[in-house]
């Protein structure tokens, strides 16, 4: 009988040394919490489809804001709820528009402590649901959509925000914000891209979360699930456009393309655990069919191991918690 050489095991025989050897730690300072605000809406509303997130009035973003701070988190990503939306989503570009009222709240509030960012993008604004404008024949026009990011760009950044989440997947997005934004002399407005960003079935409760108003899907514009090459090939195009981050999205179905964009990518690459992925923990939990905390740890440790040197989730608040 011949026993094994090599004994693995060794380096996990008690809590201080499997604590010792750990090749992957999660910090509060690396998680981002997204954030949804409504406009006209003064307590804030439950999400059926997202147990445990709200969308929230002005004063309990704030709240809310100041909690994320105080746990440590590393920043917030708002989304705007509007009440009126319009062909070319207009609301996004004015200065009263609910994002970047809520923007200017936000960063006026907690503005040193986190880092406040904005969802570049016209879904929530317009009232078809795209991304983007259409053209005559019902296509999300990609070019004429440029010349309104760069208007919403400069609004948001106007309103304080430090950080451009830009995530309508239109070709040379990064590279006209760019421009927009040293044009008038923002130079120190970041962008961060959702490059890899996929037409995936876990945006679902997403869609409830800001009121969309789609009714077809974003498959003309975000990347084919199967493409793995081409995620890669998205980041390193928003890279050479200027992007200061670029983002994988959804997280833990696409953890290869994360693996790969880390591997090329000489910005910090960030990966965002997008809704459904948060509601299919939480369900399962609620069923006691799973760990609840134990999941969303080991989702998270994930994510990292794979690659992301920081998270969008919406448990950054109650995870910066736990590792306090
Ligand atoms: C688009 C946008 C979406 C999400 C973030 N930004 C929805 C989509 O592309 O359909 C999804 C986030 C989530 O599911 O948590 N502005």
């Amino acid at each position: 009988m011949t026993f094994p050489e090599t004994r693995l095991r060794r380096l996990r025989t008690t809590p201080a040394l499997r604590r010792l050897v750990a090749e992957t730690r999660l910090h509060p300072a690396e998680l981002v919490l997204p954030m949804f605000v409504r406009e006209g809406v003064s307590e804030p509303l439950p999400l059926g489809s997202m147990p445990g997130i709200l969308q929230h009035s002005i004063d309990s973003l704030r709240r809310a804001a100041n909690e994320a701070a105080e746990a440590g988190v590393g920043g917030v990503m708002l989304f705007g709820v509007p009440e009126v939306r319009d062909a070319n989503g207009s609301a996004a570009c004015r200065a009263d528009g609910i994002l970047n009222v809520a923007t200017e709240a936000v960063a006026a509030e907690v503005g040193d402590a986190i880092v406040v960012q904005t969802d570049l993008c016209l879904d929530e604004f317009t009232d078809h649901g795209h991304c983007g404008v259409l053209d005559a024949n019902g296509a999300v026009d990609n070019d004429a959509t440029l010349v309104i990011y760069r208007e919403m760009a400069l609004a948001q950044a106007r309103a304080g925000s430090q950080v451009l989440g830009l995530s309508g997947m239109m070709d040379g997005q990064v590279a006209a914000v760019r421009e927009a934004l040293d044009g008038e002399g923002f130079h120190d407005t970041a962008i961060m891209a959702y490059s890899a960003k996929y037409a995936s079935a876990f945006y679902g409760p997403f869609r409830e979360a800001v009121d969309s108003q789609l009714t077809g899907d974003r498959r003309s514009y975000q990347l084919d699930p199967g493409n793995r090459r081409e995620g890669l090939r998205e980041a390193i195009t928003d890279i050479e456009e200027g992007a200061d981050i670029v983002m994988v999205k959804p997280a833990m179905s696409y953890l290869d393309v994360l693996a790969d964009v880390a591997a090329a990518s000489d910005v910090p690459v960030w990966a965002y655990q997008v809704s459904g992925e948060y509601s299919m923990i939480e369900a399962a939990a609620a069923h006691g069919w799973i760990d609840r905390n134990r999941a969303i740890h080991e989702s998270l440790v994930g994510i990292k191991r794979a690659g992301a040197d920081a998270i969008l989730t919406y448990w950054a608040t109650e995870v910066a918690g736990w590792l306090k």
